[in-house]
């Protein structure tokens, strides 16, 4: 914990002077923005790519007269160290906050506290309910459709399906597969496998569930859930359908330390086109994968958060019901891993 705070605390220091750098002399006269951001767990390999486009773009959005600083905690997996960061975050005189909520279903002590302060929250990533949405009308979303999603991670197994009539390897006209899934109660879980199963079904490709693992988006534990399923059915497995790339790969390193040669690997689908999920489809490791655009969300936050304090440019954002932007998905497969890459 200790450790922890201390590398919050050089964060701060190292993100506030590079951005001072780029700052013109007024700076005192100017606009000061406060950013306070804590994230469920930063060794998400997803966030944390998310986390490193969002400083990059606070800095470019730094001027002569607007000077931000950014504090960045990590609440490791627990609600109750998140509302009392956000409560520290306040205190360090934050005027917005940024909340990727550990538990979704959970952020009422957290805007009770930014409404006593009246500090706008934009949450991101994990959406909370539209109850908590409507709490106050200081509350924002950034994220993605989670439908829209699995659909595409649906199209791409259809797809590949219908061109490679080696996928059914016992050739009983059916594809066996197995779901690696995120943390249950996450939107992004539930609905991206539901969606991803039924483009299949919709699309006439007949398939048989054999079994799933949740592995809360986690290399290691996907590894591990995917030994025991690979144990279970051994090389009936035909198709590995993972919530996000983190568990994709989770998926390729149990058969690799199975010693599975490449051509007994089953295919394998992931969603977020993290860098190791991008290598893996460049590789053909991976057939495919969803990308979540970080980017797209990372300026969209740091936009926000200037509007909000600033109280200018709040026209010239996306809106959806006032309160949402999502931005879209796209596919991709070694065909267009490159445009991702670079
Ligand atoms: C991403 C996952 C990530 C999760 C964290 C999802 O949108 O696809 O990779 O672990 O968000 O909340
Ligand atoms: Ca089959």
């Amino acid at each position: 914990m200790r450790a922890k705070r201390i590398w919050a605390a050089v964060l701060v220091f190292c993100i506030s002077t590079q951005l001072l750098c780029g700052c013109g002399r007024n700076m005192s006269s100017g606009k000061k923005i406060h950013v306070g951001v804590t994230y469920y767990n930063q060794g998400d390999t997803f966030l944390n790519e998310l986390n490193n486009c969002f400083q990059e773009q606070l800095s470019e959005l730094e001027s002569a007269d607007l000077h931000i600083t950014v504090t960045i905690l990590d609440a490791d997996g627990s609600q109750r160290t998140q509302d009392d960061q956000v409560k520290e975050l306040i205190d360090a005189g934050c005027n917005v906050l940024c909340v990727n909520l550990v538990d979704r279903t959970d952020p009422s002590k957290i805007i009770s506290l930014a409404r006593e302060n009246d500090i706008p929250i934009i949450f991101f990533n994990r959406e909370p309910v539209p109850e908590d949405m409507m709490q106050w009308d200081k509350l924002y979303y950034i994220g993605a459709d989670a439908k829209q999603s699995g659909v595409m991670q649906g199209e791409l197994v259809s797809d590949a399906i219908q061109r490679n009539e080696q996928i059914d390897r016992n050739k009983d006209g059916k594809i066996q597969y197995v779901v690696l899934e995120g943390e249950a109660g996450h939107q992004d879980a539930i609905i991206r496998t539901e969606s991803a199963v039924d483009t299949l079904k919709n699309d006439g490709i007949e398939i048989e569930k054999l079994g799933y693992g949740i592995a809360n988006w986690n290399r290691a534990q996907a590894q591990n859930r995917m030994m025991q399923m690979i144990g279970q059915y051994q090389r009936d497995i035909e198709l590995v359908l993972a919530n996000n790339d983190d568990m994709a790969l989770g998926a390729m390193d149990a058969y690799k330390k199975l010693d599975f040669t490449e051509t007994d690997i089953p295919i394998i689908f992931g969603i977020d086109g993290t860098d190791v999920g991008l290598e893996a489809v460049l590789d053909g490791k991976m057939a495919g994968t969803v990308y979540n655009d970080k980017e797209g969300q990372a300026e969209a936050m740091a936009r926000l958060c200037v509007a909000l304090v600033s109280k200018k440019g709040m026209e010239d954002m996306e809106f959806v019901n006032e309160k949402y932007i999502f931005l879209p998905y796209e596919k991709v497969t070694s065909e267009n891993v490159t445009d991702f890459l670079e």
